[in-house]
């Protein structure tokens, strides 16, 4: 087996890496194999649109001065890589019974399921956002956004690869196999569907598509966040590369969504109404429900309020906190607690009402890692809420409470309002298209989804981007299409 070592990209190879692929043969022609299957993949559940080429970032390499180069590329012949982070040779373990022992470079036999098990899931998801996403170039509102879209398809098919190399090279015939499955399985399928729910949501339109890159990509930045710390650390080096990826997700949706918000209010002002639906823009109340929804579904990705299996992780050393040197305290929360939502059950009455309580730091983790998401998550209702301020309108977003539209978790078995009051079924039923898109609501949106491919010119239910890609202009030809 390889170790990997970090060098230059050496793009005359099949498979562009920084792992020094050539060094290992059997390695190499195992991802060789497996190449031809994601070309399949791409091509039967990838972007629809048929397209020339799409001005592309590429991962070339991982050091300081530059890791992306800018060009118009066609997407079947995009370089999907394997990078990982420099090494850093004197990298300790940062928490759990191995604090402060040298990182892992092979996968300790006692942890192997584990760290495959983790590095399925994550990879599971790379792929499942490819495929949730597949259709919306036939309605991209510009050029820009339409570019925005491949960029993120086309690196989170690089994420699948970054996975798949630790698959192959870590896991042995197992991980091959997982490996096969993770391009089986497919989003909103019945019978191999992804494995987390999110995953399995459509984005069936523009909106959705800001919100998912807002909130979902978010909760994957979370995931590497603690993944990047684990003592396996090509694990951690993968990540930790990956997270760079993931910064222009995260502003391609916070962007977008700031530029929808920017819209309606432009619209609310110029006809001096709330009323914009028939005006050509998405009304607030409908900008909130999905909000509502994206952000209750993310929340689920973190899974329940405790868990022994993340605790297992965290004291194996396999899984940290998000940001875990920057915690003051020992990394092995042996002896801490902390309070996590809970359903309380009245003694006397027998109701359930929503409260905290407290368990074990350890068995806590998922609650921790949550909140850091949330605090992370108010910044862009924050900064939405600052464009309506701006534009002299009153109504303001939110997030909804924590107990809002879970299935995952304390709160899964009941419902909630976004405000936190605890409802009925049957009053949920009758009352859950108030906060969340209605069939209207979705039929409205989509039919404001009208492509708009001409280079330069913009959707009228968005406001143009501040900035272009790379220094280009709003009107650069960032695709030429087929
Ligand atoms: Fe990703
Ligand atoms: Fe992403």
């Amino acid at each position: 087996m390889t170790v990997p070592t970090t060098g230059t990209a050496d793009y005359s190879e099949k498979i562009p890496n920084n792992v020094n692929l050539h060094e290992d043969r059997r390695l190499q022609r195992a991802l060789e194999s497996w190449q031809p299957n994601f070309l399949h993949w791409w091509q039967t559940m990838g972007p629809t649109l048929p397209t020339q080429d799409v001005y592309l970032r590429t991962a070339i390499n991982v050091g300081r001065d530059g890791w992306a180069q800018f060009g118009h590329v066609a997407m079947p012949e995009y370089r999907w890589g394997i990078f990982l982070a420099e090494r850093d040779p004197g990298r300790k373990v940062g928490f759990g019974e191995h604090k402060g022992e040298p990182v892992w470079d092979k996968v300790p036999g006692e942890y192997r399921a584990e760290l495959q098990r983790l590095i399925v899931i994550q990879g599971d998801t790379e792929p499942a956002s490819v495929e949730q996403q597949r259709n919306l170039g036939a309605t991209a509102p510009s050029l820009y956004d339409l570019r925005n879209l491949f960029q993120v398809n086309v690196e989170e098919g690089r994420h699948l690869w970054a996975m798949v190399y630790l698959l192959h090279a870590y896991f042995g015939r197992e991980g091959r196999e997982e490996a096969e499955e993770l391009l089986h399985r497919n989003s909103g399928s019945l019978d191999s569907p992804r494995i987390l729910g999110a995953f399995n949501e459509e984005t069936p339109d523009w909106l959705s598509f800001f919100m998912f890159t807002y909130f979902t990509d978010r909760d994957g930045k979370y995931q590497l966040g603690t993944l990047k710390e684990s003592a396996f650390d090509p694990l951690s080096r993968t990540c930790e590369f990956m997270l760079k990826e993931e910064a222009h997700h995260m502003m391609v949706g916070t962007t977008g969504v700031d530029r929808v918000v920017q819209r309606t209010v432009e619209v609310m002002r110029e006809h001096d109404t709330d009323e914009v639906a028939g005006l050509g823009a998405i009304p607030l109340p409908v900008i909130q429900k999905y909000l509502n929804f994206h952000y209750s579904v993310s929340l689920d990705l973190f899974g329940g309020e405790t868990s022994t299996n993340v605790a297992n992780y965290y004291t194996a050393g396999l899984k940290g906190r998000w940001m875990e040197d920057r915690r003051q305290d020992d990394h092995q929360l042996t002896s801490d607690s902390i309070m996590v939502d809970s359903l309380s059950q009245d003694a006397t009455t027998g109701e359930q009402s929503i409260g905290q309580t407290e368990v074990s730091a350890l068995v806590g983790l998922n609650t921790d890692l949550r909140r850091e998401y949330i605090a992370d998550c108010q910044g862009g209702v924050k900064r939405w809420n600052r464009i309506l301020e701006e534009g002299g309108v009153r109504q303001r977003l939110k997030l909804p409470h924590v107990a809002f539209n879970r299935r995952v978790g304390a709160f899964a078995g009941i419902e909630a309002t976004p405000d936190g009051e605890q409802l009925s079924v049957a009053e949920w039923q009758r009352r859950q298209g108030e906060w969340l898109p209605t069939d209207v609501d979705k039929t409205y949106v989509r039919s404001l989804m009208q492509p708009v491919h001409q280079r330069g010119k913009i959707a009228a239910w968005i406001a143009p981007p501040r900035n272009g890609i790379n220094g280009k202009p709003f009107d650069y030809d960032y695709v030429h299409l087929a």
